[in-house]
């Protein structure tokens, strides 16, 4: 059983209806490194307090260490806790726990010149944490983040990741994939197919291959899979400390 510690929430961004990133309180929060998780937790009525009864689930921290953490979250309707998380607004209360468990992090990926961060929905919130630290700039020469989600209104952290490419200029490339329309300056389909048919490397201009790059993969559990067995065909496999490979993976449900 995790500790938990009340913490409050101090800002909730909604991206689009159901899509919302809250950052709240932390200062108790152990120090972690990015592309960790954290539990959140809610009481349910009439149970504050009562620990045995908190629903709780983990959650990637979407900032680096610091005394406000962000956390950036999808409302799964008929879900148990999302639909109380998204009712949070700034100055409610959640549990936090105190230390965060993970190693889907920088420090457990292989060293490699193109480092990809590729995800769907809100399987971003990990390589948001990285992106803001110098971590990932000192270890990776070229950096994509790939992020595949169903509508255009989904692309959370777009603005932020876009500076990226100015400030990391012929570094830095984002690919935004979506699923079910279609939009300027977005690829259109899934993320596994676009990797397979090449255009993905096309269109950053960095090629994908075992002994240039390091995958990281986040998010829906089927891309996750689906992607193995892609990056499987360039004879890439998960890395292990006993058997060194190119792609690490958090899945999240
Ligand atoms: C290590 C880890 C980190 C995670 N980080 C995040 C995060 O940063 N943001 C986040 O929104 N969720 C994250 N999750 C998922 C989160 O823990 C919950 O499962 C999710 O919020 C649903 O909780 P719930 O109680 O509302 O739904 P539940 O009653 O637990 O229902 C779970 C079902 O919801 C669906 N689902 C769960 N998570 C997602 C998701 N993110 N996107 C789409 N469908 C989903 C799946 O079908 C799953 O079977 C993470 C999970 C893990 C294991
Ligand atoms: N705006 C929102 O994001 C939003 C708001 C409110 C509620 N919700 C709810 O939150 C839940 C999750 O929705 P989500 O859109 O965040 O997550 P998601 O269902 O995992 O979809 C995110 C992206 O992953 C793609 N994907 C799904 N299966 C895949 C596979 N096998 N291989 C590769 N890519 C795959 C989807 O494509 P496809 O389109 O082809 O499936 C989509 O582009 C749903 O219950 C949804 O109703 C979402």
């Amino acid at each position: 059983m995790p500790k938990w510690y009340p913490a409050t929430v101090v800002e909730k961004r909604i991206w689009t209806e159901g899509l919302f990133t809250i950052r709240v309180s932390a200062s108790e929060v152990m120090p972690f490194v990015p592309g960790q998780f954290l539990h959140l937790g809610v009481f349910p009525d009439g149970h504050d307090g009562d620990e045995s009864k908190l629903i709780n689930r983990p959650y990637s921290v979407a900032s680096p260490h610091g005394d406000e953490l962000e956390f950036f979250i999808v409302l799964v309707e008929e879900g148990e806790l999302t639909p109380r998380l998204w009712k949070l607004e700034p100055g409610s209360s959640l549990q936090v726990s105190q230390r965060a468990a993970g190693s889907f992090t920088l420090k457990k990926t292989p060293d490699a010149e193109t480092l990809w961060l590729v995800s769907t929905g809100t399987g971003l919130a990990p390589y948001i944490a990285m992106l803001r630290t110098d971590a990932p700039w000192e270890s990776f020469q070229n950096i994509v983040v790939v992020h595949g989600v169903r509508h255009l209104a989904d692309l959370a952290y777009s603005d932020e990741l876009k500076a990226l490419e100015k400030t990391h200029s012929g570094r830095f490339k984002l690919v935004q994939a979506l699923t079910r329309e279609q939009a300027n300056g977005t690829m259109n389909g899934r993320i596994p197919a676009l990797f397979d048919s090449g255009e993905i490397e096309s269109f950053t201009g960095f090629e994908c291959r075992a002994d240039n790059s390091s995958v990281l993969l986040c998010g829906n559990p089927a891309m996750l899979d689906t992607m193995e067995e892609v990056l499987g065909k360039r004879n890439m496999k998960r890395h292990r400390s006993k058997s060194p490979g190119q792609i690490v993976l958090e899945r999240y449900w």
